[in-house]
């Protein structure tokens, strides 16, 4: 199997370059027509059996992976922990290896560990795609916010980009600073200070302290959801309270230079991080973030299976 371009397994994007990233997103961009067929199906895949093993809850990643391999005609199989073995106390490891010895090319994993990824791909030798793991990466969500970018500003070199809110449980947010800035932009966040790394600016990043300031500078804003699933102690006084000080609202977008893009992963918090008014408005792409997800999610799937950038210069359906 070729590992040209990707190596065995995709854990995160800070150790990726930035033309293995170029890499991946020019090999999406071909991926992206194949969802806007009548049959959405190309062959090339085939004949591998992928495993998405979901320990935490999912509706966009855990679904557009299954749509990636489905139209790259791979077998899925998707598993999660309830009405698994896991929820009897099979680890990890034990449930890979027993889905191995059913003879498995690829597993995509999103568990609640900070490298449970990286664990899984040495001690296994079929590919591993992180799906998100814990406070630490969501690669293939990096890579489809980049394609989103590119999509709307061309050349992500120089482009301002602020993370908003929820920095320290973010995955996301991390992603997003390996690529963005690997790519070339420039890279801010904006939150309460209870909910930025303490030595968040060591990863080249501007703090703003107020969004007002974020609006004031941006190109694009990333707004991310308060994961209150993953909050120990009271790092805000209320939901109401951040909406008021750092919530996304078209009445603060209205002081802007210029028109900002708005990013936001999902699943979003209405009223909370971000207005109704600024996630269905003119400047929104959260949606076609969502179907971008496949095409990112079908390059990374076909790159690490071997295949090469050129897969539409090769005749496509014939790859
Ligand atoms: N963006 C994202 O990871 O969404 P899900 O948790 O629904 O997969």
């Amino acid at each position: 199997m070729s590992t040209a371009i990707l190596g065995k397994d995709l854990v995160g994007l800070e150790p990726l370059s930035g033309d293995q990233i170029r890499a991946i997103l020019d090999t999406a961009e071909p991926f992206k027509e194949v969802s806007e067929r009548q049959i959405k199906k190309v062959p090339a895949l085939r004949g591998k059996t992928i495993v998405n093993l979901f320990y935490e809850a999912s509706t966009r990643t855990r679904i557009s992976f299954e749509f990636a391999e489905k139209r790259l005609s791979a077998d899925t199989v998707n598993v999660q922990a309830a009405g698994s073995s896991i929820s009897k106390g099979e680890t990890l490891v034990d449930t890979a290896r027993n889905l191995e010895a059913m003879r498995i090319d690829m597993v995509v994993i999103r568990h609640g560990a900070s490298g449970a990824a990286q664990f899984l791909g040495a001690r296994i030798q079929s590919n591993v795609i992180n799906a998100g793991d814990g406070k630490h990466e969501h690669p293939t969500q990096g890579l489809l916010d980049l394609l989103t970018l590119r999509d709307h500003f061309t050349n992500l070199a120089g482009l301002k980009v602020c993370i908003v809110g929820d920095v320290l449980h973010s995955r996301v947010a991390r992603s997003n600073i390996w690529g963005l800035t690997k790519l070339g932009a420039q890279v801010a966040v904006c939150g309460p200070a209870t909910l930025l790394p303490r030595d968040i600016a060591e990863l080249g990043v501007t703090v703003f302290r107020h969004v007002a300031e974020a609006i004031q500078w941006a190109d694009a804003l990333n707004v991310l959801r308060l994961q209150l699933e993953r909050m120990t102690a009271g790092f805000i006084p209320s939901l109401r309270e951040y909406n008021r000080v750092f919530g996304v609202t078209n009445e603060r977008l209205a002081r802007a230079p210029k028109d900002i893009l708005i990013m936001h992963p999902g699943p979003m918090n209405r009223g909370v991080e971000i207005d109704s008014d600024v996630a269905d408005g003119p400047h929104s792409v959260i949606l076609p973030q969502v179907t971008n997800g496949v095409a990112v999610r079908m390059a990374v799937l076909y790159l690490l299976a071997g295949g090469s950038p050129d897969w539409a210069a090769g005749g496509g359906d014939t790859a």
